[in-house]
Parts: C-alpha cells; structure tokens; sequence
C-alpha cells in the first residue's frame, strides 16, 4: 500500500497512530538537528519532522538530500507539533518520520508551487504540469470536475440524455472561422471542427430524442480575449415540443442548483429584459445588473446651444456617478484617458459636477448656463454630491463607450462585488445584424433562429429598417455581465427556413449544399424545438469571481492560440503534407 490517508487527513485525534503519507516536498526546512518538509498532494499538506534525537544518521541523510518536488512516501507516528498552525487544516499534528523512501527524485522546479507564485504567465503555461500542482489552480480544476457531475446530475434527473456528436463535420461559412482538417482519403477535401452541435442536435430532435444534452468541446478560429479559447466546452442542450418558457424555466432550475450545490448560494430572481431594453438602459446586451447607473438620453437637452460637438452628434449619452462630485481633476484627467485609449475610442469626456452646496459645474460651461446643465442633473436624476458623466457621437459607438465606463464606475464605486450573483435573462434578440463590410444581413444568432410568429410577413419585406426590426425567440443568460449563454427555438419547418436561408443571401443551391442534410431532414417530421448553450468555461469562472476562463481550464492556449507545453501548432513534415494532398 502506497498511503494509508491523504495528506490533509490527519488531526490530532490521530496522535499516536503510524501512518503512511505519499506526495511531493513543498517547503523545507533545515534547522541542522532538525529538519521538516510539507509533504503535499492535491488534498493538503502534511508535515514531516526529523529529528537528530530519535531520527538515525542514515534517514537523517536521506531527508537532507531531498529537494523541492522530489515524490516521497514517509512512514511514522502521527505526534502532536510544539508549535501549531491554523493556516492548514493538519496544523496541530506532524509525522515523526521513521521510514522515508524517495518514489522519484525532481529537478528544482521553474517557479516556486505556493499559491502566490513568482513564475510568470508564459513560464507557468510552458511548465503547465508544475502550474496545476499548485493548490489555487488545482481547486479550480476540482470546481469544475464538480460544476460537471452536477449539470449531469441535475439534467439527467430532468430527462436528458446525453449523446455525443461528432467532432470530424462539414465547414460552413456562418459564424466565427472553421479550424479545418485534411482529409487523406479523400485527397482535396477537409473537415470542420465543429463550433457547436448545433445541427447535431437538431438532427437529434428529428429522431425523436426530446431531451439532449452533451458537455462538450467547440472549436472557433476567433481572436481571442479573457472570456475566449479557441477550444471551449459548452453545456449544449436541445428540447423538443417546448416554448421559450419552458427552455428559460429548465435552465434556471440548472443555473440555480449548480449555485446552490456548488457554492451553497440560493440566487434571487432571474429577470427578464428585451434586447432593446437593455441596449437603451445600458448600452450591451449583457448588462451588468449587480447596479443601476442608467444610461439618459441627453439628446433633446444637450443640443441646439453652440456646442458643436454635441450638435453634430447622433448620439448624447449620460451616466450618473452617485456620489462623485468630489473627483479630483487628476481624477477626471484619469477618466478622460482612460475612454480616450484604443480600445474605448471616445473623443473626449464630459463631465458635470452637482456639488453638495447645489452648485453645478461642468467642463462645458461655456456652452451652457447652470440652468441648462440643472436640466440635465434633473433629467437624469442626479442628487447633490453626484456627477454627470457624458459621451457622444454614433449613437452604437457611444453606447459601447458609455457601457464600458458604466463598468468602470461600477468597479471603482465598488458596485461590482464578485461575491453577488445577479441573473438576467435577455430575450427578444434581433432576428438579424447588417454588415457593412459584407452588405449583407448575418443571423445575430445562427440561421436555424426562429423569428417572433408575428414578425414572419416581415421576411418578404425589401426595406432594411423593416428587416433590422424583426425580432428572433432568442435569449442569452447574462450573470454579472457575463454572457454566460445563448439560445433560442429554432425553424422546424423547411419552407421558413429555406426563406431564412434566403434572407441571409444564400442561394437556393448553396442552402442545398451547405445545409442540405437539416433541410431533407425537415422534410421527414420535424417537432418544434428549441435549445440552449452554456459557456461551461465561463461559468466555472463568473462562479468564482474570476474573469480569466484560463484559470478553468486544465490545458489552455495562450492569447496567440498556442500551447505552450506541447509547442502547438508546429509545421508538419513534407511526407504528412505530401500523403493530404497539401503544398505550402
Ligand atoms: P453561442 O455561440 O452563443 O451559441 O455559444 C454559447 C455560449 O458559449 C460560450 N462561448 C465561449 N466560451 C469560451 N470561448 C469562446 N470562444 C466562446 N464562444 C462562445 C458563451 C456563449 O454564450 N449553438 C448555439 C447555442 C444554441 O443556440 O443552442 C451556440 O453555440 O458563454
């Protein structure tokens, strides 16, 4: 037997007890006569004492030769320390070692295994192996083993079944960009990896299998951010004979038991919101809802003055920062910067300052008279000791800009405390989204998306505006900012979504070879049905307050997509590009 407990097992109860311990050495300490090594596995840690006074000359050597990772097995008595600790939980008790075997000797490691380590971001996902002995990044790995027995858990109580579909499929152009693979056998042909089930599990409901569920990988040759890999892993369900309710209704209740089984956390209401509501309020259809700070529309008040910037703009747009009439103007200065940088993009930033004294001011004094600017404090109602913050220009521009220092606020007011769950439900998605690049409509969601039943005669309408009016059953679960997952009930009937093919510019004949299996498919009985993703990932991590879904992941890429351990992606011999038919 390699170990009788783990190394987190011992208490002082056990005083007295010989035991067997195997793990890796963490800290050692050598105090000449006496010597003790933290003995770890993915459990805890355990001490191991040796001591001149009982320890003989030859275990004594053999301890003294041990470094940092080396893998150990230490027999002893279970004694109770001089000096205890409440940091561990075995912090009362230490091993008098009399039996210590070296299972493997290690080189010293890049980086030291401790919590706050001092091995940097490349090193650590080079030495990925090293990086995941450490506990913070091993009880990220147990969460989400746990999140996943319990979505399996809760969904197969509810009827699902879980099926797998495969990951060799066709490319299509919808969406984000296909990973490919060569076909040997068939020399000029490739597969996709897929970036979703999601004709899959269409295909299943045709089947008959009402209720589907996988967690499983997806593959999207996307540019990549926090919240993005290129592989990931959803929670990808489908149900058939349903509503929209009841898909929000089913996954609620799995939101809500993974909160409460995972973290003991009972979440408040999940409210809805439509698309509009959202984009108007807060600028994103992914609000984060933990606090208010509203968008106003300062378009009626703020223009016809003589403030050209505003005058030309299409857009005017205002947050309240409560309580912030006391920023600095270093502060301001910060702010302006700070929405002034790339990846913001805002021209500049007006503020209006409604001091606790009741007087008002503003960097647009010149332009208008305090009265004016009372108007707006009112308007969007301020209180004595707020502050105004406005943008303006695009109107989609200014949103995002406005959205993204709503945020900001939010963080630096302290509004956005990681430990507070707040859901939200946000339905009635466009049906479609015009590129201008492309001219042309893509799905916002994906071409299977139904549109509302009443927004169908819209289909066969020529105007742009009508078209980008219709609305789609289509829902994304946000929590705390977080898309976290998007869905909606899909076409079941074949004449509807060959029109929809139609709409999204695809011929006939290209619908027919691209999505001809779904559409022959929907000729033979399809049920009505609808689905939902989560983004498994991003889940693990919102739940810990975490943005990184790097953390959650055991073998992540890096922002360039490569992997570091295994040096992927790496070119290929000429033989392997020569036997798939491929030159570079
Ligand atoms: P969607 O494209 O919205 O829907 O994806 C569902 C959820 O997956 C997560 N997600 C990602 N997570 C990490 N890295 C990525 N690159 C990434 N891309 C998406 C998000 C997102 O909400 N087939 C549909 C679902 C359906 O209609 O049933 C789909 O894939 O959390």
């Amino acid at each position: 037997m390699y170990r009788t407990h783990s190394c987190s097992e011992l208490r002082i109860a056990d005083t007295g007890k010989t035991v067997t311990l195997a793990g890796w050495a963490g800290t050692i300490r050598d105090k000449g006569g006496l010597l003790w090594i933290d003995l770890r596995d993915r459990y805890g840690i355990t001490q191991l004492v040796f001591d001149e006074a009982y320890t003989t000359p030859e275990l004594f050597a053999i301890a003294r030769s041990i470094g940092r990772e080396f893998v150990l097995q230490a027999t002893g008595e279970v004694i109770e320390r001089t000096s205890k600790t409440t940091k561990i939980p075995t912090g009362e008790i230490e091993i008098k070692v009399s039996d210590l075997k070296i299972l493997n000797a290690a080189k010293t490691p890049p980086f030291t295994i401790q919590d706050d380590t001092d091995g940097g971001d490349e090193l650590r996902m080079k030495y990925r192996y090293l990086d995941l002995r450490r506990n913070a990044v091993q009880q990220n790995v147990i969460f989400r083993s746990n999140l996943g027995i319990e979505s399996r858990k809760y969904l197969a109580d509810k009827g699902f079944l879980e099926i797998e579909t495969p990951f060799l499929i066709k490319s299509t152009p919808e969406g984000a960009r296909d990973f490919v693979v060569p076909s040997r056998m068939n020399p000029g042909t490739f597969y996709a990896l897929p970036q979703s089930p999601q004709t899959f599990k269409q295909i299943l409901m045709v089947a008959g299998f009402d209720k589907y569920f996988q967690i499983v990988r997806c593959f999207r040759d996307e540019d990549l951010r926090a919240d993005r890999q290129p592989e990931f892993t959803q929670i990808d369900c489908e149900m058939s004979f349903v509503h929209q309710e009841d898909i929000l209704n089913t996954f609620e209740g799995l939101t809500r038991h993974l909160f409460h089984t995972m973290l003991g956390i009972d979440l408040p209401e999940f409210p809805r919101m439509t698309y509009d509501e959202a984009m108007r309020r807060f600028g994103s259809d992914k609000p984060d809802v933990r606090f208010e700070m509203d968008f106003n529309d300062l378009n009626a008040l703020a223009k016809g003055k003589g403030f050209q910037v505003f005058d030309s703009a299409e857009a005017v747009l205002a947050i309240n920062a409560t309580g912030c009439a006391h920023y600095s103007r270093k502060q301001i200065d910060e702010l302006t910067e700070w929405v002034k940088r790339p990846q913001i993009g805002a021209k500049g930033l007006v503020y209006v300052k409604y001091d606790t004294d009741g007087s008002v001011k503003s960097s647009v004094d010149k332009f208008y008279s305090p009265d004016d600017l009372k108007a707006w404090l009112d308007h969007c109602g301020a209180k004595p000791g707020d502050m105004l913050l406005v943008l303006s220009g695009e109107e989609e521009k200014t949103q995002k800009q406005l959205c993204e220092l709503r945020l900001e606020m939010g963080s630096q007011l302290g509004l956005r405390d990681p430990k507070v769950f707040k859901p939200l439900w946000v339905v009635d998605f466009p049906l479609l989204e015009w590129d201008e690049d492309a001219q042309r409509f893509f799905a916002m969601h994906h071409p299977f998306t139904s549109p509302k039943m009443g927004d169908i005669p819209k289909m066969e309408s020529n105007d742009q505006a009508v078209l980008k009016s219709m609305r789609a059953d289509a829902y994304d679960l946000v929590l705390n900012g977080v898309e976290i997952g998007g869905g909606s009930i899909r076409i079941h009937d074949r004449d509807l979504q060959s029109r929809n093919f139609k709409l999204l510019g695809f011929t006939p004949e290209e619908a027919e070879a691209q999505f001809g299996f779904l559409l022959g498919a929907f000729e033979y009985g399809a049920p009505p049905h609808g689905g939902i993703a989560f983004g498994f990932d991003r889940l693990a991590a919102v739940m810990n307050g975490v943005n990184s879904i790097r953390d959650f992941i055991a073998f992540p890429n890096n922002n360039q997509g490569r992997d570091m351990m295994i040096d992927a992606p790496s070119p290929i011999d000429a033989a392997q590009l020569k036997e798939l038919g491929l030159k570079l």
